[in-house]
């Protein structure tokens, strides 16, 4: 059955962080050509697409499109909640969309909460401390930390506020890094224990019943130790890193990889889609470091490289993410009953004789 399809999401051009002076403010959001592409497949499904750029006003826009669906990659624009307020104003309106709710959104955003939830469930994540300012760190017992460790922004995603310089080796490092993301970000750091191993990606599609993607390692294009690698701003901007995709890893390694990637969607309650991001510890064990549930659809984004991996068009790729969040929701069933609703009132209206006149 087709369905009309609202399509949700932020565009670069229209970021509104570009006065950051930073390379990467606009980093997590969409180009246009991502969003033709997806309303391209979509239209390709036998969908109707009514394109929703993040705007104000969305709310009442919402009211007034009758959509059966919000296929969504909304980002929001800023705050750890910001890729929560999409899901939270369709639900508020009862309009069924891809993805995970809005707790879940949020929640991976914050990689501290999400580790929280994530060790809490056994699986294997690397210490963490989140400081909101330098100053903060003077409550610590600094002396006692083990180094190298490795410094982020608390909210980000896309490698945002990464570089090479993020995996600091002493204190000095640490103080100018957690400066440096709390004034330019304008956010908490994560300061966590810096994972020497091999990094993976794992892409995963559905709810009760899940396809996992065939596992994609990422690393860098000249052979360097994986202690030496950082999958940063630097790395994307200038092409300096290289996926295999399978990742040539034993049975073995993949089944625990693979493990760490289904326990934490579930751990999540992702729905849906998402990718997981994974590296090793120095003993070799595979460690979570942190989960996208809206993980980009460009033509170089990692989550449809992985599809295309297991053989996947792009176009049925994005099928597939509708056709799980549709069942999930029963949108078919929404849609039949709407339709016999609105027979059964014209009908009443046919049957029904003038008062007046
Ligand atoms: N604890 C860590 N140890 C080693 N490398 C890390 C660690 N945390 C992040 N990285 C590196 O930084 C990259 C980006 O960090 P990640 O947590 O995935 O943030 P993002 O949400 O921006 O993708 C990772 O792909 C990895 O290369
Ligand atoms: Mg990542």
């Amino acid at each position: 059955m087709g369905f009309v399809v609202g399509l949700a999401y932020n565009l670069k051009k229209d970021c509104p962080g570009s006065d950051m002076e930073v390379e990467d403010a606009d980093a997590e959001f969409e180009e246009q050509s991502t969003v033709d592409r997806i309303a391209k497949a979509l239209r390709a499904g036998g969908h109707r697409v009514v394109k929703i750029p993040y705007r104000r006003g969305l709310l009442s826009r919402l009211q007034k499109l009758n959509v059966d669906i919000v296929f969504n990659i909304a980002e929001g624009w800023e705050g750890r909640c910001r890729e929560a307020i999409v899901p939270a104003i369709l639900e508020s309106l009862g309009i069924p969309y891809t993805g995970s709710d809005p707790l879940t959104l949020a929640v991976c955003l914050d990689k501290a909460v999400t580790k929280a939830i994530v060790s809490a469930s056994g699986i294997p994540t690397p210490w963490c401390l989140k400081v909101d300012s330098v100053n903060e760190l003077n409550n610590y017992e600094t002396d006692s930390l083990n180094y190298p460790l490795f410094v982020k922004p608390a909210y980000e995603g896309s490698s945002k506020g990464v570089r090479n310089s993020s995996k600091v080796t002493d204190y000095q490092g640490l103080i100018a890094t957690v400066n440096w993301i709390t004034t330019v970000y304008k956010q908490p750091a994560l300061i966590e224990e810096f994972l020497p191993g091999r990094e993976f990606t794992v892409g995963i599609v559905g709810n009760q019943e899940m396809t996992v993607f065939p596992i994609m390692e990422v690393r860098p294009v000249v052979e360097t130790g994986p202690e030496s690698f950082v999958y940063c701003y630097n790395t994307k901007h200038n092409n300096l890193e290289q996926f295999l995709c399978p990742a040539p890893v034993t049975d073995e390694l993949a089944v625990a990889i693979r493990d760490v990637a289904i326990r934490s969607y579930r751990a999540l309650e992702c729905r849906d889609l998402a990718r997981v991001d994974v590296r090793l510890d120095s003993s070799g064990v595979p460690n979570f470091l942190e989960i996208n549930p809206l993980p980009g659809l460009s033509t170089v984004s990692l989550f449809p490289i992985t599809a295309m991996a297991s053989g996947l068009s792009f176009e049925e790729l994005v099928w597939q993410i509708l056709d799980v969040a549709a069942t999930r929701a029963n949108v078919a069933a929404r849609k039949a009953a709407q339709v016999q609703t609105h027979e059964i009132i014209a009908e009443q209206r046919r049957k029904t004789v003038p008062l007046h006149g």
